[in-house]
């Protein structure tokens, strides 16, 4: 790969020497629309990603290209005149990244090329985009000696994504990216960033990520409408309990008062993340109990609550996870990431994978008009240089 990619970058930008980079993509297994809104979450970092081939220039430039969108060209600008710009389209994301660490006053001081090959399929809900930002930070700490650990790359990279590019993000998909760690999950408490790694054994199970291959499209401003109402139905709890955040509750505290919040929908939103934050510290108790059956039927129970009271599937993905719950050897199935299209991830055990992707593709395609797209992934580490 890495060969491949520097001929490639040698094409693009002439000849001389280059560092190779991976950031990886995320799939979160359970705990959604929770990380805004102080609670866990269970997400792990892919073996498929993001590589970069990239080196140093001697002047201001930055010059971006990317083999996933080779139409758009190189993508330029200096260093000091880093403006959000629609034209800009992908690179809006490392440029959002360079200009948060130098805000910050990490000094980098000289341009970059960079070229990019994704193969995690896009706009899929598997983070493409905070894949880059985490990857743009690393290649930034790697060539300028930046001392910045990779919790600080989280929590940059997302103030970009909310700064620059304007979706009011939680924390999860940086973080998932940038603390990866080979087959094991990440625990992590939003509301202080404590988390745990948890060893993914399946006993014969794999992961198995569907693409809807429905973009998300306006997912972004429904993404941050979901965010404000949360908000909102916080501030109607706190004027009868003492709490920051909607994942202070339990589920009986939540019922005890949610009479408080005055409209039925923000009621729905709130009991969603209250719920399925206490889903997920449940689903990771079975897990560390070996207890693989109840962690997918918590998988299951989060999808609905999604479907029914977040409201943020849609008959895309709907579909996908009604059809695999239909299926043998599914041991869980739910919509992963932010919703509105983009992909499920689901348990399979291992012999009855052929058939899942059989039936399943099938039945989706009959059904929705289009096909999906199937990836039996490895859980791997963050990000590195090649
Ligand atoms: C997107 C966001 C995350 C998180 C998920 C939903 O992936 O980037 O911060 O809120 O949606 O769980």
């Amino acid at each position: 790969m890495k060969e491949k990619l520097t001929k490639e970058f040698i094409k693009i930008f002439g000849e001389g020497e280059t560092t190779a980079f991976f950031s990886p993509g995320r799939v979160n297994l359970i705990g959604e629309h929770t990380d805004y809104n102080g609670g866990h979450v269970f997400p792990c970092a892919l073996t498929i990603g993001t590589y970069a081939i990239a080196r140093k220039r001697t002047d201001n430039k930055l010059k971006f290209y990317s083999m996933n969108f080779e139409s758009v060209g190189v993508i330029e600008t200096l260093l000091d005149e880093i403006v959000y710009k629609k034209e800009n389209q992908w690179a809006n994301y490392p440029m959002g990244v360079l200009k948060v660490l130098m805000g910050k006053g990490f000094v980098i001081n000289s341009g970059m090329e960079i070229m990019l090959f994704g193969n995690i399929p896009n706009s899929s809900g598997l983070s493409s985009s905070a894949s880059i930002e985490v990857l743009t930070a690393f290649i930034a700490k790697t060539f300028f000696g930046l001392t910045l650990d990779l919790v600080e790359i989280a929590k940059l990279t997302q103030k970009a994504e909310n700064e620059f590019i304007g979706v009011n993000c939680g924390i999860m998909d940086q973080f998932a990216i940038a603390m990866g760690k080979k087959n094991h999950a990440i625990f992590l408490d939003t509301a202080d960033l404590s988390f745990e790694y948890a060893p993914i054994e399946l006993e014969g199970a794999k992961v198995v990520i569907v693409s809807s291959n429905k973009k998300r499209g306006l997912g972004d401003s429904k993404y941050n409408e979901r965010r404000s109402e949360c908000e909102a139905a916080l501030a109607e709890l706190q004027t009868v309990c003492k709490i920051n955040a909607l994942g202070d509750l339990t589920e009986a505290e939540f019922e005890a008062n949610k009479h408080v919040i005055g409209d039925e929908c923000r009621i729905r939103r709130a009991k969603h993340a209250v719920y399925e934050n206490v889903r997920t510290v449940r689903a990771v108790e079975a897990l560390k109990k070996n207890d693989i059956a109840l962690f997918g039927e918590l998988m299951n129970a989060s999808h609905r609550s999604l479907r029914d009271d977040y409201e943020v599937t849609g008959i895309e993905l709907d579909t996908l996870v009604e059809t695999a719950w239909d299926q043998p050897g599914v041991i869980g199935s739910r919509m992963t990431g932010a919703g509105f299209g983009g992909c499920t991830v689901s348990l399979v055990k291992e012999e009855y994978i052929p058939s899942f992707i059989e039936n399943v593709g099938k039945i989706y395609k009959e059904k929705i008009g289009y096909a999906a797209d199937f990836y039996v992934v490895e859980i791997g580490d963050g990000p590195c240089v090649l």
